[in-house]
């Protein structure tokens, strides 16, 4: 978990929490250009400025950032000594700070935390104020870059990037665009529920897991069709971070597999090509994770009328392809660019993520990854 967190509404005073105790004051502020044009950078420099607090603004980081681009930023830093890097933004942003709060000063590079990640030490403290709802990467213990050369997506593991401080403020998604609400949020929910169905699911991953599943199920379509209802957004938002701490506790499994190469090579927006695969990947699973989808749906509809397992899986599995469909999100590969022709390259390396694919519960087979791809290639 990250040392500390606070939910709520005009977080910025916490700040000081961790950048005082450090011998250096100095801050660098770590966004994109996105965050800064929407004015969600403003209350932190204000902050700043009132407490005299010295920081230099950094927003050149792109959505899915491939690693060169973070040693890039990592050696336009080098020049400014910061005691705490503050990140505010989606999960681009946060994952990139994660990986700055490793790299800077330290004595290895990110090629070779790419090949081990197990020698990363945290060298600078750091925030994550999370803007959509969202990736959860202010919880977890990843980052994930994209790998130019390979064409795919690729997670860095070490629990030394856990922030120190985590702001769930929900000024930041007052006024997030609905469609990368709707991505986002299909994203942490598919977190939930993959953490839930996974092989690695503990008491304590299921419970955390159950909790941001129900403030997603429950929340995401109202978040998207009135967006001045700002429970529905704080709710997603905190779906969103309960998505993530489950992830570190558990692990999400063959619809982040199967995505990684769509993100890669195609580079479509991470919680896109999660959504376009989510349904069928469940499909695929339920007659090995019935006793999850069941329970989960108990929990998150305690109404459902469902009487048996099967008929509760089977109606959890139809409310998150409702939600996809509803949330506007397209689930056409070819809408992408994708071409049959490219079949090869999408199961060679989806079967290649074995990190995530050995936690789902069924082992797919290449045939049944193809079964997948082909299923969504309309
Ligand atoms: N580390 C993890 O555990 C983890 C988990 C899931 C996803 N990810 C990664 O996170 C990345 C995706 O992050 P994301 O979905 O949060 O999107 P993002 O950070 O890529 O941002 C997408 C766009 O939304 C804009 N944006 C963000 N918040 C906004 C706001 N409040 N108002 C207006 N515009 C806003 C940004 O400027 C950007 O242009 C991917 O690289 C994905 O692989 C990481
Ligand atoms: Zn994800």
């Amino acid at each position: 978990m990250p040392k500390s967190v606070y939910a709520g509404e005009d977080l910025s005073t916490h700040l000081g929490e961790v950048i005082n105790i450090q011998e250096n004051r100095r801050v660098l502020l770590f966004t994109d250009k996105g965050i800064e044009s929407n004015g969600l950078v403003a209350p932190i420099e204000a902050y700043f400025q009132q407490h005299d607090i010295d920081y230099r603004i950094e927003d050149e980081i792109t959505p899915e950032p491939s690693y060169v681009q973070v040693k890039e930023l990592l050696e336009k830093v080098t020049t400014f000594d910061f005691g705490t890097i503050v990140a505010i933004g989606g999960g681009s942003v946060m994952d990139a700070a994660k990986l700055i709060s490793l790299l800077r000063g330290a004595p290895y590079t990110i090629e070779d935390l790419l090949d081990n990640a197990s020698i990363a030490k945290k060298q600078v403290p750091s925030v994550m104020i999370p803007t959509t709802a969202g990736t959860g990467s202010e919880a977890t213990i990843n980052a994930i870059v994209t790998i130019p050369e390979k064409q795919v997506k690729f997670g860095i593991v070490s629990s030394e990037m856990l922030p120190d401080l985590v702001l769930l403020d929900v000024n930041n998604v007052k006024k997030l665009p609905k469609s990368i609400l709707a991505a986002s949020a299909v994203d942490a929910l598919s977190h939930c529920v993959e953490c839930y169905t996974s092989k690695n699911a503990t008491t304590f991953s299921n419970d955390i897991a159950k909790i941001g599943a129900r403030y997603i199920f429950q929340n995401i379509i109202t978040a998207y069709t009135d967006p001045d209802n700002v429970e529905a957004r704080k709710a997603l938002l905190m779906g969103a971070f309960y998505g993530g701490v489950a992830i570190t506790a558990s692990g999400t499994t063959a619809v982040h597999a199967l995505s990684y190469p769509l993100g890669g090579k195609f580079h479509i927006a991470h919680g896109v090509s999660n959504a376009i695969l989510f349904r069928q990947v469940m499909e695929l699973n339920e007659n090995v994770i019935i006793p999850q989808l069941a329970s989960m749906a108990d929990f998150v509809y305690p109404n459902n009328g469902q009487t048996g397992a099967k008929s509760k899986a089977d109606f959890l599995i139809s409310k998150i392809a409702n939600i996809v469909k509803t949330v506007e999100i397209p689930t056409d590969l070819h809408k992408f660019g994708v071409q049959s022709s490219d079949m090869d390259f999408l199961v060679d390396s989806a079967l290649q993520q074995t990190r995530l694919l050995d936690h789902n519960m069924k082992k797919l087979s290449r045939a049944d990854v193809e079964g997948i791809y082909r299923s969504v290639l309309n």
